[in-house]
């Protein structure tokens, strides 16, 4: 059903998107350039003057739901924020530079509905290049996100939940934190995320449920951490009543480098991945360490970390896991042994499983 409702969404969003950014009618645009910014909304002239951040924000407060504000101007916003609320459509055709503002996003919507951000470049060094949390019906579309440090995109933990957010295609290079982290979502559909030399984590999904990725690649992510390209953290993929059938869905996972590719773990699980291509992980290719019902159908390991399946005290043994793998020059071990693990592996890699 879950998987139903988010590919009508989809469906839905894609029949009211425009193919370009700034395309058709927008309702506001933010026009000019650097000292000299104009805005206008529905036919008037809401601001003139050089302060990039007040000229988008007058024009997103100047539209009603429904409407939609291109920004066809780039500049910058510096160590500020940008705010969306409800029903609105922002989209930045230029490109939007940030500053670090401690423990916020350059561009958040917060308990809010019906929001979309179909288009946006973003460079700069943000403390969350956006963040959000109590959405519902969220969509992002094409976000390119070329930091130089902060998380790329975040959904607050200590925050209200999520409902039905979807993501088209998510690059992101430099972060020095997680390229899309994200809490508290029930309803998650993502095309694509993309992360190139960002500091930990690729896609980093945590205490979300009936999930959808198509594609998640890393290319030297997480470098010298326990990070992955790919991790289920934080009971991820448990369902209100405990359990853990499947309701996380990734078709297909790439890594090269960087620390971890594929890692499942604080009672996180309720997952299959469709496929798999890691190669010369610094730390383990796949780790599932106290996570339950996960299944990989299919791919290849080549070189780096071993592939592991292990298990802390502080929570219930790994158990009903399900690996169909090649893996090549490096280990595959299993310490302690898990629960209804089922391998089926082929490969010249060393193995030490129960
Ligand atoms: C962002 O990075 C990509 C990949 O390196 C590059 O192709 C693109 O031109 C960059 N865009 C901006 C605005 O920096
Ligand atoms: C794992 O998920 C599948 C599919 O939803 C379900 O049939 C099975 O009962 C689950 N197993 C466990 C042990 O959670
Ligand atoms: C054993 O694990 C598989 C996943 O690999 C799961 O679907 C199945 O329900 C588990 N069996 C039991 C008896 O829990
Ligand atoms: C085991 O893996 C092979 C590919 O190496 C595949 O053809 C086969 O279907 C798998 N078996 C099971 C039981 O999943």
């Amino acid at each position: 059903m879950a998987r139903i409702s988010l590919l009508a969404n989809l469906l839905a969003f894609a029949a009211t998107a425009y193919a370009q950014c700034g395309a058709g009618s927008p309702e506001a645009t933010v026009g000019g350039s650097s000292g000299n910014y104009v805005a206008t909304a529905n036919g008037g002239q809401v601001y003139a003057g050089s302060d990039y951040r007040l000229a988008i924000q007058t024009a997103i407060d100047s539209i009603s739901a429904g409407q939609r504000v291109s920004v066809l101007a780039s500049g910058s916003i510096g160590a500020s924020s940008i705010d969306i609320s409800s029903g609105k459509t922002f989209e930045v055709c230029g490109t939007l530079d940030v500053g670090f503002n401690n423990a916020r996003g350059a561009i958040r919507s917060r308990d809010t509905s019906d929001v979309s951000i179909p288009y946006l470049t973003m460079t700069g060094n943000p403390y969350f290049g956006m963040q959000f949390y109590g959405t519902s019906n969220l969509h992002l579309g094409e976000i390119v996100m070329n930091l130089s440090g902060g998380i790329g995109i975040r959904f607050d933990r200590d925050a209200a939940s999520n409902s039905d957010v979807s993501m088209d295609s998510i690059r992101v290079t430099g972060a020095g934190s997680h390229a899309v982290e994200t809490f508290n979502i029930d309803g998650l559909s993502i095309g694509e995320v993309i992360a190139t030399n960002c500091g930990e984590s690729g896609l980093l999904i945590q205490t979300s449920t009936n999930v959808q990725v198509g594609y998640v690649e890393g290319n030297n992510v997480g470098s010298g951490t326990g990070y992955a390209t790919l991790r289920f953290a934080n009971n991820n993929g448990q369902l209100v009543d405990g359990s853990y059938n499947t309701n996380v869905y990734v078709d297909r996972v790439v890594s090269r480098g960087g620390g971890r590719g594929v890692f499942c773990v604080s009672q996180s699980g309720g997952a299959e991945i469709g496929y798999v291509d890691l190669a010369d992980n610094g730390n383990n290719a796949v780790l599932i360490e106290n996570c339950y019902n996960l299944s990989i159908l299919g791919g290849t390991v080549s070189g780096g970390g071993e592939v592991r399946i292990a298990a802390r005290d502080e929570f219930p043994n790994t158990r009903d896991v399900s690996i169909t793998l090649r893996v090549d020059g490096t280990t595959v071990r299993e310490s302690p042994c898990g629960e209804n693990i089922s391998w089926n592996l082929s490969g010249n890699g060393a193995r030490n499983i129960c």
